[in-house]
């Protein structure tokens, strides 16, 4: 084209120019609608999920219309932006129409004139013509390539955002084995002077609520105050020191939000102290990589979660190889053999959703044998017995003593009944150690720990 008529090339070159500058900004905006489409469809997934899991506090609290709104508003807009996207495409193929059509009018219009004044032969002109169809035609399907590539960059970018969110393991100090034996004579896991707050994302929405809420007060002393309060309370844990012998039982106790399940979280690792430390046998717990100091616990969480699946699927979580009858011996050690009896599939009976096939009590007590199951040497069990009725109780207690027998035990109870015979009890009070000691020595020594237990019927 080049070589039969320059001139018609270029102006060519400037129509199509022109229609790619208008394909490149409109892919651009179906780059951003795809990346906000990806974001609606994100909080539709968390919006149905919640509305499901929560559903019977939902209806008892007679807000299905209201969450269901919700989510058909959600709905609404993520629909909303995916018309938005097509229409942006279905605009792709009509500018490469429109430029094929442009050039073609150009070239008659420009190459008849310059036949007429000579410069060019119909046979040339026919030729150019030929040679634009072969240019323009594959413009339309590397337009519509265009918008499809823009279209998939939106939706990597919330694919990336992610992948980047850093993971437990980055910060990791020490991948390799702990080789060095247990320092003699170490208890087995040790506070000192252990500082904690929670990360600061986490703290900063809470802040800005916070701060919302104060922007209400005019008066500035108040807010100077306030952040003062704020600036004091963000520390969760400050400078708990106690240590858990090796063998022994220890009580976690104290009001609510004293910072007892954080306690455990700390040991488990989720977490990583912001001041002093925590050991393992002597060992600094950063010393260990996550998963073998991990296999040293069976941890019991506080709302004792129940995955989907079967009664032996949940057993099996943290001892993969655990036989059937260890698993049915567990079971009926915390008294859970009616449940294994009440389904002809035994260990592989489901236990539903969230385990909603079994109750409270049931959940909490299969979370246990979970633990009991690892055969780790340190047991790890938040508010193990709450949902417990006086007989199951002391079951558990003689099921979990007997377990406990060779292994140590931490153990966090609202209810004092269930460690008042732990060789250490420690009480906690807005992330402070304020006694330690045995029962019979701490309604000697400690006020809180006095209230505590006459409210509990024991003094
Ligand atoms: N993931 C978290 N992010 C931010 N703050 C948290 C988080 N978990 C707990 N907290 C705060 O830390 C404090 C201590 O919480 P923790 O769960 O340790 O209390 P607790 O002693 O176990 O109470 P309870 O007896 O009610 O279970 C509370 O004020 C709580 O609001
Ligand atoms: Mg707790």
């Amino acid at each position: 084209m080049l070589l039969i008529d320059p001139l018609l090339l270029l102006l060519i070159v400037l129509v199509i120019g022109a229609s790619v500058v208008v394909v490149v900004l409109l892919s651009g905006r179906i780059r951003t609608a795809s990346a906000a489409q990806q974001h609606k469809v994100g909080e539709l997934a968390s919006g149905i999920e919640r509305g499901i899991s929560s559903i019977r506090t939902v209806r008892a609290s007679g807000a299905t219309d209201r969450e269901t709104a919700a989510v058909d508003g959600i709905a609404g807009e993520a629909y909303g932006l995916g018309v938005r996207i097509a229409k942006i495409s279905s605009m792709v193929v009509p500018v490469a129409g429109i430029a094929l059509q442009l050039s073609l009018l150009v070239v008659l219009g420009v190459g008849g004139f310059r036949v007429a004044s000579g410069a060019l032969s119909i046979a040339s002109l026919v030729t150019f013509i030929m040679f634009l169809f072969m240019l323009v035609m594959p413009l339309g399907q590397a337009f519509g390539a265009i918008t499809s590539v823009n279209q998939a960059l939106g939706a990597l970018g919330r694919i990336q955002e992610i992948l980047d969110l850093p993971t437990e393991t980055q910060d990791d100090e020490s991948d390799a084995a702990v080789t060095a034996a247990p320092v003699a004579g170490a208890p087995a896991i040790e506070f000192r002077d252990v500082r904690f707050r929670y990360p600061d994302d986490v703290i900063a929405a809470r802040e800005a609520a916070a701060k919302e809420a104060r922007t209400l007060l005019v008066d500035a002393h108040l807010r100077r105050a306030g952040e003062a309060d704020a600036e004091i309370s963000r520390d969760v844990l400050k400078g708990v020191s106690f240590a858990v012998p090796r063998g022994a039982r220890v009580a976690l106790v104290g009001p609510s939000g004293a910072g007892k399940s954080t306690t455990l979280a700390l040991i488990e690792r989720f977490y990583d102290p912001t001041g002093g430390s925590i050991r393992l046998a002597g060992h600094d717990v950063r010393s260990y990589p996550r998963q073998q100091l991990r296999a040293h616990f069976g941890y019991v969480e506080q709302d004792a979660p129940t995955l989907a699946g079967t009664l032996a699927e949940n057993l099996r979580l943290a001892a993969p190889d655990a036989t059937d009858a260890d698993c049915e011996r567990v079971l009926r050690s915390v008294n859970l053999g009616d449940v294994l009896e009440r389904s002809p599939l035994g260990l592989d009976a489901p236990v539903g959703e969230d385990g909603v096939m079994l109750s409270g009590g049931e959940r909490q007590r299969l979370a246990i044998a979970r633990a009991l199951l690892t055969e780790a040497p340190i047991l790890l069990l938040d508010e193990s017995t709450s949902s417990l009725d006086g007989v199951n109780e002391q079951r558990m207690r003689e099921a979990i003593d007997a377990a406990a027998a060779d292994r140590t035990l931490v153990v966090i109870a609202h209810r004092l009944s269930t460690v008042v015979d732990s060789d250490l009890i420690v009480v906690l009070q807005d992330g402070l150690v304020v006694g330690q000691g045995t029962h019979d020595e701490l309604i000697e020594s400690t006020p809180l720990y006095r209230d505590l237990a006459r409210h509990q019927l024991l003094v």
